[in-house]
């Protein structure tokens, strides 16, 4: 089965779907996307992410290009023709086309916009739940407005790349000041020998995860005790437990971060529970 993409407008075979080369995503990185999870044919957080989105795209002056609504529509019909049961659809929306010059193009320049979707491999994405998965650090080199989710990435490929030669999923970024910001594509939580969860205020520094809001919630309802507040890596090697929140991964245990174990080496107990809870208090559409 050929994979449906929706470019501008259109819905083509994945092989015939092309953007222009003087598209401002490919030239400059002008863009921004979202990933949102697909469970059991449905949206996963759909609103969630379209306001993350809107935010994304009201700091960069890019319009958006089409309502929520019918957004949900082209979503929905991506997910149906690309008979994604769980999986994830992909949303990219750049500052469109236009001759070559950093500076905004003319007014009236119509954004770009691409819709993708595809299954993920349900039964591989449990099996790194039940193990855990390894984690490396790495220098935060990002700028300074990562809350923005930007298509620019470099940063965050070339992390990834050095985790996955290292054996790792996952690297996270560490400031000047030893703290963890969040992770390549992902956010980064520890819980404390004393039970309490930790994880990175949300301010310009992290990406505001829609995972972590949900898992926020998940906290609340089983009274865990929450700390917003950046932690240092010495604090993660001491943790009893790590995890990683994404759309895509929803809460994946950390059981080794340079090499080191966390806790006693397994997926903790808070990390298994939350996974297991996500869906539960995520909305589905
Ligand atoms: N990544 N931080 C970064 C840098 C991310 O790229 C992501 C998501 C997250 C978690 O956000 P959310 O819970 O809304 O997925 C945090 C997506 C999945 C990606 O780039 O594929």
């Amino acid at each position: 089965m050929s994979r449906i993409a929706y470019v501008n407008g259109r819905y083509l075979p994945q092989r015939d779907a092309s953007v222009n080369i003087e598209d401002r995503g490919y030239q400059f990185s002008d863009g921004v996307y979202e990933v949102c999870e697909v469970s059991e044919g449905r949206l996963v957080d759909e609103r969630r992410h379209i306001e993350r989105l809107q935010r994304s795209l009201a700091e960069l002056r890019i319009a958006m290009p089409m309502s929520p609504a019918a957004l949900g529509v082209v979503f929905r019909e991506v997910v149906r023709r690309n008979r994604v049961r769980w999986g994830i659809v992909y949303l990219q929306i750049t500052r469109g086309v236009s001759r070559r010059d950093h500076a905004f193009p003319p007014p009236g320049t119509a954004p770009s916009i691409v819709v993708t979707a595809r299954n993920l491999d349900f039964a591989n994405a449990e099996k790194l739940a039940a193990d855990g998965v390894a984690v490396v650090t790495v220098p935060e080199n990002r700028w300074e407005r990562v809350d923005i989710k930007s298509v620019s990435l470099l940063p965050n490929v070339l992390a990834k790349q050095a985790a996955r030669e290292q054996g790792a999923r996952e690297a996270w970024f560490v400031d000047k000041e030893g703290r963890v910001t969040e992770g390549s594509s992902s956010n980064a939580w520890i819980v404390t020998r004393d039970g309490k969860v930790v994880t990175r205020q949300a301010d310009h520094a992290i990406l505001r995860g829609i995972t972590r809001t949900v898992v926020l919630e998940v906290l609340a309802a089983h009274g865990l005790k929450l700390e917003e507040r950046a932690f240092t890596v010495d604090e993660a090697h001491a943790a009893r437990e790590a995890f990683v929140t994404s759309a895509s991964q929803i809460v994946i245990p950390v059981v080794r971060i340079d090499g080191r174990p966390v806790g006693n080496g397994a997926p903790g107990l808070i990390a298994s529970a939350l996974r297991r809870d996500f869906h539960r208090h995520a909305e589905f559409s």
